[in-house]
């Protein structure tokens, strides 16, 4: 294979400095399975430097800058060769040796991959920046191989807090298109606030949900001592031990309706919180394959005569960005799916606290007619009134978190 990175520099006193890659501008690049470039949008050509006649046929590493480490190659090609989109910060080398980073993000796509790169402006691509140099330093001085140094990048990025790789491309995606909004005035980030609108529901709702519980455990010894006090009655002792009887088997039923929420294939919470991440990382690379449909639109004179298919190529990214976000309407589906269950439990233990409320009216009346009513009793029953009226206010909270997401995936629609 030929050797790039032995290119002439054409315009030396330019090297080294930062080739100029606008906020607004999006470079969009498709290879073959191993690489080797099939087409290019209008910026990808001029930012590089190179022709077309350059460009086409050459493999992607015709614009790597040596400062890059091979261990983020190695994790961008696993991902893609096991069919998986993979998101990373690149710097890149023009043909004249200036530099640009990127944000890149590269999917399979039929025949081949394609890449989507922004220019990054957030304080993670410094981070990175500076992390990338330990880590070509230590691909050089410990002679590392590239699965090493991927390794090695993997744990650094664990200690900087991103439990793993995808979490790592989540964050870099949705901090950078932030950036990039508001650094363009954008503010058409409707369906992206509305999955943090959602995010920020599901952690109140998760948080009700707990409060209940812990209710719900902290009651459980009341039915048990009014069992234990009624035994000491001579009249009505009877009646209010079968009323706490039920009051008990009623009450823990009605727990563990609430902690199904919580727990095994039905953890609401965290099953809502994935969905809301995978919306976001989809509705991000919707947003920026549609961005780059539309730049290949708008240049399509650039192109023409270049020997290129461009409508071909055109209803290539379409298609690529209609099934991001497919994706990301899937993730919604799921939310609503969450969110309307949630209501539903909302609804059933409202009616269910309605219940216990009888039973707990029926004790008062059974110790209203005792002769000499108990005043351990009537604090019990107190107690359970108390805790009645905090589980309706909890749930009418539930219930709002989840109309509220309701609301949310609708407006995204
Ligand atoms: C669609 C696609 C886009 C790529 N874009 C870049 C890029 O912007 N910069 C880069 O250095 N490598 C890019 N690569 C990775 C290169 O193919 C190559 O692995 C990398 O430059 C390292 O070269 P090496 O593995 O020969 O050392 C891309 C690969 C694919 C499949």
């Amino acid at each position: 294979m030929e050797d790039f990175s032995s290119v002439q520099v054409t315009d030396g006193h330019q090297a080294g400095m930062a080739a100029p890659f606008a906020p607004h501008q999006i470079i969009y690049s498709r290879s073959d399975e191993r690489g080797v470039i099939l087409f290019g949008n209008a910026t990808f050509q001029e930012i590089s430097e190179y022709s077309w006649a350059e460009l086409r046929g050459a493999p992607h590493k015709i614009i790597r800058h040596p400062d890059m480490p091979r261990g983020i190659f190695w994790i961008m090609w696993d991902r893609l060769t096991r069919g998986l989109p993979v998101v990373a910060y690149v710097k890149n080398r023009t043909r004249s040796g200036r530099y640009y980073w990127a944000l890149a993000y590269v999917s399979p796509c039929p025949g081949g991959y394609l890449s989507i790169r922004i220019r990054p402006d957030d304080d993670l691509r410094a981070t990175m920046e500076a992390e990338y140099s330990a880590l070509l330093a230590r691909e050089e001085t410990q002679n590392l191989k590239p699965e090493r140094s991927a390794e090695a990048f993997l744990a650094r990025l664990k200690e900087l807090g991103h439990i793993d790789y995808e979490a790592f491309m989540r964050t870099a995606l949705t901090q950078e298109l932030k950036a990039r909004t508001s650094r363009l005035g954008r503010t058409d980030r409707i369906r992206a606030n509305a999955l943090d609108g959602i995010l920020e529901l599901s952690q109140q709702a998760d948080d009700y949900v707990q409060r209940m519980a812990a209710g719900f455990r902290n009651i459980r010894a009341e039915p048990i001592n009014m069992r234990i006090l009624s035994n000491r009655m001579e009249d009505g002792g009877a009646a209010i031990s079968s009323i706490s009887q039920n009051y008990e088997v009623m009450a823990a039923d009605m727990g563990q309706d609430l902690a199904s929420l919580d727990t095994g294939d039905g953890e609401t919470f965290g099953q809502i919180r994935s969905a809301v991440t995978e919306g976001h990382f989809a509705l991000h690379a919707a947003e920026i394959a549609m961005e780059a449909a539309l730049e290949m639109t708008t240049h399509r004179e650039a192109l023409a005569g270049h020997g290129v298919d461009i409508d071909a190529e055109l209803a290539l990214i379409h298609q690529f960005a209609a099934l991001t976000q497919h994706r990301s309407v899937d993730s919604l589906k799921l939310i609503a799916g969450h969110a309307e269950r949630l209501s539903e439990t909302c609804r059933r233990l409202r009616r269910r606290i309605n219940g216990l409320d009888v039973v707990k009216l029926m004790c008062r009346v059974e110790s209203g007619r005792l002769e000499n009513p108990d005043a351990a009793l009537t604090g019990i029953i107190d107690r359970l009134a108390k805790f009645h009226l905090e589980i309706d206010r909890n749930l009418v909270k539930l219930g709002r978190c989840a109309g509220g997401m309701t609301r949310n995936v609708k407006s995204c629609r």
